[in-house]
């Protein structure tokens, strides 16, 4: 690993919608900025820098590569391009915080992997609720065991087009689009998070719209008679819940994705009766600030964490399997 620099400097790849929520994140964080934007039109990554207070515009993603004064990249382009600049980035010695879905596939994902591996730079997903206060708050009390024995995790996310937008990316098929990837990439990594192993098998059936998969319902068999299910879909009002039951009482969190306030974010349990027993309630967190935070004091320590890029690895695999189970109309077991 390079030289470790006393303040990260974010180069962000492409003035994509998700991109100023993150951009926020890096001028909030500790240890971070964010010190440039490209984009594929360099009107376009000025106009952006400039409103979003980013010192530098670049008129090709290729040319911020090249910068020497960018340590990392935060790359907000559509599923279907992760892969490639995923590997020129650590090709040029930048980490990576990428965003969900990591690639296309789990053997893009493993090149990626190993790609920055090579190179000695960190690459994280942009899973942001991973690195809420409330998730380590949520580990500790399932490490308390007072869900006795876990049989079930259960868990949704959805929105609602009321009218389709036809050139949105996550119904472009060509792009990487799909509500698995997508939506269900969350609802995968909160089961991957509790369970810490990979489903033994996975069915999964959706309804297609432009060949992507537009709702799907899934289900997960794990080892030790524990069971996953979940939804996800862009027809469905807004839901970002779950629910981990066991065999003494349940959590559950109605807004693990997008916490509805930064000042007060809660989960809570139901005891084994179905009342509702405590509330746990964690204060003033900003989660994409969390998120950039983590990723930076990796990239300061000079030690590489291979632990986030091993969940994402996990997390496709298994949404690949969901994928493939869904098209096939089959169950499919994971090796
Ligand atoms: N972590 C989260 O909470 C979260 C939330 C939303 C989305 N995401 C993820 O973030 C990524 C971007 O999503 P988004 O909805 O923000 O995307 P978006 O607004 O559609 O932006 C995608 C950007 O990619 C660039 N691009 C390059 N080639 C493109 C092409 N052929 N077609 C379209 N865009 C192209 C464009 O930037 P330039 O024109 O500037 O080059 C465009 O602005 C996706 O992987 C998505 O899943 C994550």
């Amino acid at each position: 690993m390079a030289k470790a620099p006393r303040e990260v400097r974010f180069g962000i790849v492409s003035t994509a919608m998700i991109a100023t929520k993150v951009c926020g994140g890096m001028h909030q964080a500790k240890g971070a900025t964010p010190a440039a934007v490209a984009s594929r039109k360099l009107a376009k990554a000025k106009a952006w820098a400039k409103k979003h207070k980013v010192p530098r515009a670049f008129g090709s993603y290729e040319e911020m590569l090249d910068d020497p004064d960018i340590d990392a990249v935060y790359i907000a382009l559509p599923p279907s391009m992760h892969h490639e600049w995923t590997i020129k980035a650590a090709e040029h010695g930048k980490h990576v915080l990428c965003e969900k879905p990591l690639a296309m596939n789990h053997a893009q994902a493993v090149e990626m992997a190993d790609a920055c591996r090579q190179h000695n730079v960190q690459l994280m997903d942009g899973v942001f609720w991973v690195h809420h206060a409330r998730a380590h708050h949520l580990r500790k009390t399932l490490d308390t065991g007072i869900l006795g024995k876990t049989r079930r995790v259960t868990s949704a996310f959805t929105f609602c087009w009321d009218k389709v937008p036809k050139d949105n990316i996550r119904v472009r098929p060509e792009l990487g689009g799909g509500s698995v990837g997508d939506l269900g990439w969350y609802c995968v990594r909160i089961t991957h998070f509790v369970y810490r192993q990979l489903p033994k098998r996975v069915f999964a059936t959706a309804r297609y719209f432009n060949d992507v998969d537009f709702n799907l319902s899934a289900t997960l068999w794990y080892p030790d008679e524990k069971m996953a299910s979940f939804d996800c879909g862009f027809d469905t009002v807004m839901r970002q819940w779950f629910e981990i039951a066991g065999s003494k009482n349940t959590l559950v969190c109605e807004d693990f994705v997008l916490p509805l306030s930064d000042k007060e974010a809660s989960y809570y349990s139901h005891d084994g009766s179905g009342k509702k027993g405590k509330r746990f309630t964690i204060k003033n967190c900003v989660q994409q600030t969390a998120m950039v935070e983590d990723f930076a004091k990796i990239v300061l320590s000079g030690k590489l964490d291979p632990k986030w890029t091993e969940e994402s690895l996990a997390t496709q695999k298994v949404v690949d399997a969901i994928a493939r189970s869904a098209r096939t109309e089959t169950i499919v077991e994971l090796e």
